[in-house]
């Protein structure tokens, strides 16, 4: 945990819910976000755990109003209130974005120098999770701005979750887990196979500064945007569940396949993601393209990712003293895609693994077997 990091209990587990953004960029609008938060009804995904529903940039008019409050666009948001309502009657909370530099990165009036003002006013709405971009920051320093926000939100006595979005540039997990409760590591995710491995790789040696309340956040999700394989969606979900990362899915939720709902609400993928002990899991081994992510969960088993990056399958292998046990030891293994029971191994587990695949596990220690 990093030196006095967040403890206010807005986020004990890492955040989830929908944003604009990696579908639908700038085209977002009033009826957009209220056919997307019935679809999270719809689909089972509210009831999943995905609870916040984030307008990203552009739903900002082209300037502000004439007594200095930041306006949406009218016509495609004519209800900043009305639409937060609609959002609560329905138990889902309510995200906006705005960006701490002159102006966001589509060219919408910034929020620099009226941290507090703008705050109020996302309070007036009801927002519940701010979104704080970091484009046309120019000479800003990043922990003094974000920290700027993190007073601004206090200020407004309205309890929002503060999402940093400095793509990781000043090393936010150095800082920023006493001033907000996620932060980007990396830039931005793309729907291609390499983007998910390249931003993987960041999060390597980050496990450390993640725990209830300040979560590093390797960006928003891409499953069902159609750039990938389901295979590949799924390696991708599962690894941000190891890794304990923040769950915004990033699809049209109104028009998703069958395949891509199962993935984004695979109850035992987002157990592991939404474990209450808050341990981001790390890579334990690394061999050609087979790699093992391991995370400790609450009450002592391990969530294991067994993930073959390369073009042809590859056998992976998890052995039990990389889990911190014995090599000797029995645990009992469960396949948490396939929610089911693989039985009691000795000394550890191996299955073949596809290309671009990832196979995701729990292993309990079995202690029957050691009396
Ligand atoms: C930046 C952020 C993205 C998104 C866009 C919006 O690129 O990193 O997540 O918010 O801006 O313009």
């Amino acid at each position: 945990m990093g030196l006095g990091a967040l403890t206010d209990g807005l986020a004990p587990t890492p955040p989830m819910g929908w944003n604009s953004w990696n579908h639908f960029g700038p085209f977002v609008s009033d009826q957009l976000v209220r056919e997307t938060a019935d679809a999270l009804i719809e689909s089972g995904m509210r009831d999943a755990g995905y609870r916040y529903v984030v307008v990203d940039d552009a739903w900002e008019g082209s300037v502000r109003s004439d007594d200095g409050n930041l306006e949406p666009n009218l016509w495609r948001f004519p209800n900043m209130h009305g639409l937060a309502s609609y959002l609560h009657a329905r138990e889902l909370s309510y995200g906006l974005y705005t960006c701490a530099g002159d102006r966001t990165c589509q060219g919408y009036p910034g929020s620099r120098s009226r941290e507090f003002v703008d705050a109020r006013r996302f309070a007036s709405w009801d927002v519940d999770f701010m979104k704080i971009d970091w484009c046309h920051s120019g000479g800003l320093d990043a922990r003094t701005a974000y920290e700027t926000w993190s007073e601004a939100i206090r200020a407004t006595r309205r309890p929002m979750v503060l999402s940093i979005c400095e793509w990781g540039r000043n090393r936010p997990w150095r800082w920023a887990g006493s001033v907000g409760h996620l932060w980007r590591t990396s830039g931005d995710i793309a729907d291609r196979w390499d983007s998910v491995m390249d931003i993987l790789d960041r999060q390597a040696a980050l496990a450390e500064f993640a725990g209830p309340d300040h979560w590093n956040d390797p960006d928003m999700l891409e499953v069902g945007n159609g750039g990938m394989t389901d295979a590949e969606y799924r390696a991708h979900f599962s690894l941000w569940a190891i890794l304990a990362a923040p769950l915004f899915a990033g699809n049209d939720i109104r028009t998703m396949s069958d395949a891509t709902r199962a993935i984004l609400i695979a109850p035992e993928v987002i157990a592991v993601d939404q474990d209450r002990l808050g341990r981001q899991g790390q890579r334990v081994s690394r061999e050609r393209d087979v790699e093992v992510w391991v995370r400790e969960l609450d009450g002592g088993a391990r969530a294991v990712v067994l993930l073959n990056r390369g073009e042809s399958a590859a056998r992976a292998e998890v052995t039990w003293d990389l889990l911190g046990g014995s090599r000797a030891d029995t645990a009992l293994v469960r396949d948490l895609w396939e929610r089911q029971d693989i039985g009691p191994r000795r000394e550890g587990y191996d299955r073949t693994v596809a290309p671009h695949s990832a196979a995701m596990l729990r292993a309990t220690r079995d202690n029957s077997a050691r009396a």
